[in-house]
């Protein structure tokens, strides 16, 4: 009995700390001097990535509706972190935002692997019908249990293989091949059924393991393809299009809690706007992306899809019985936009 008091106080101790710590990392991520609130937002991708050039709309209109009252700091290229630790940082309140794929979110909320799993969606208008939808305003308020609050989605298009020495045309090409992914379980398992080994290795290492064969290849969207400049080293672009994975970006509970109503309505406005935005840079983004990595000697494959899908078919079956599967079935049932 006395045993279990003593746990019990210690437990109480120990969260009364984790609150105290936290709200004081919020100090950090979160400085309000008497005039701006201003927001620590981190993320992994280059400046001249259509996505960074969303955030910093959403930064420019976060200062405009608040007439300076608010401001978002933004640290692009992954100099704070990978996507896990800055997902990590924010669920301790030591930075108040970032944008992440929905990939490496299922270890946080396991539901988002409905993005990671292979043949989902039929094409961009399915994805986006199903993003704003009430699936996905769900799956973006799942977060909150592990204090990661979904402001909203980009677009992030479909991702499709890229490798170094070897053309991908059908899935036994993909034999043996070290195939980069995500930091996602069902990322990884998706490779593995498709023939290659999945290996998770962070976005800002994989222009160094591409050129020094630690794997063969990777797989992503054509303008993450293009502007993480791995197409200097993977000259084969197999636009097999396996999964459609969204971006998302989060803020941190502790950090939205501290905002007056007015900061947060001030925010999610920005955020909306910034969503419309990066939707339509986008398809353009994609397009240029291609001629990009095309004039520079890459050779752009467009496979049939239908192998591919076939073989990773019983990898839905394998989901029986989790959330993410009754999801699947009723995603598969909802018209494009
Ligand atoms: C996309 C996504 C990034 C992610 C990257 C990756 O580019 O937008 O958020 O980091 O894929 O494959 O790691």
């Amino acid at each position: 009995m006395l045993k279990i008091e003593g746990l019990s106080k210690a437990r109480g101790l120990l969260r009364r700390t984790t609150l105290l710590v936290a709200s004081l990392l919020v100090l950090v991520s979160c400085s309000r001097d008497s005039d701006t609130t201003v927001l620590k937002m981190a993320h992994a991708l280059p400046t001249d990535h259509p996505v960074h050039e969303a955030i910093v709309f959403l930064g420019k209109r976060v200062a405009e509706l608040s007439d300076g009252k608010m401001q978002v700091d933004i640290y692009p290229g992954g100099q704070l972190g990978s996507e896990r630790e800055l997902m990590e940082l924010l669920q301790i309140g030591s930075l108040a935002m970032t944008k992440v794929s929905s990939s490496p979110m299922e270890s946080f909320v396991p539901e988002m692997k409905v993005f990671s799993m292979p043949y989902v969606f039929r094409d961009n208008d399915h994805y986006w019908a199903v993003l704003n939808s009430d699936i996905g305003r769900d799956l973006l308020e799942a977060g909150e249990s592990v204090r990661l609050r979904g402001l909203g989605y980009y677009d992030a298009g479909a991702r499709s293989f890229y490798t170094v020495d070897k053309p991908i045309h059908k899935p036994a090409d993909l034999k043996g091949l070290k195939i980069r992914v995500q930091k996602s379980q069902t990322s990884i398992k998706m490779v593995n059924a498709l023939g290659g080994a999945g290996t998770p290795v962070s976005f800002g290492e994989l222009y160094t393991a591409l050129d020094q064969g630690v794997v063969d290849g990777a797989e992503n969207n054509p303008p993450s393809f293009e502007s993480s400049r791995h197409y200097e080293v993977a000259k084969y672009y197999t636009l097999n299009e396996h999964t459609y994975v969204p971006d998302i970006v989060l803020i941190s509970s502790y950090v939205w809690n501290n905002l007056t109503e007015q900061e947060q309505i001030w925010l999610q406005q920005a955020m909306d706007e910034s969503v419309v935005f990066q939707r339509d840079l986008w398809a353009q983004a994609t397009e240029d992306a291609l001629d990009v990595v095309r004039n520079a000697g890459v050779e752009v494959i467009y496979p049939d899809k239908t192998p591919f899908a076939e073989k990773v078919k019983a990898m839905h079956d394998s989901i029986k019985g989790q959330p993410a599967y009754d999801l699947i079935q009723t995603i598969r049932t909802m018209e494009a936009e």
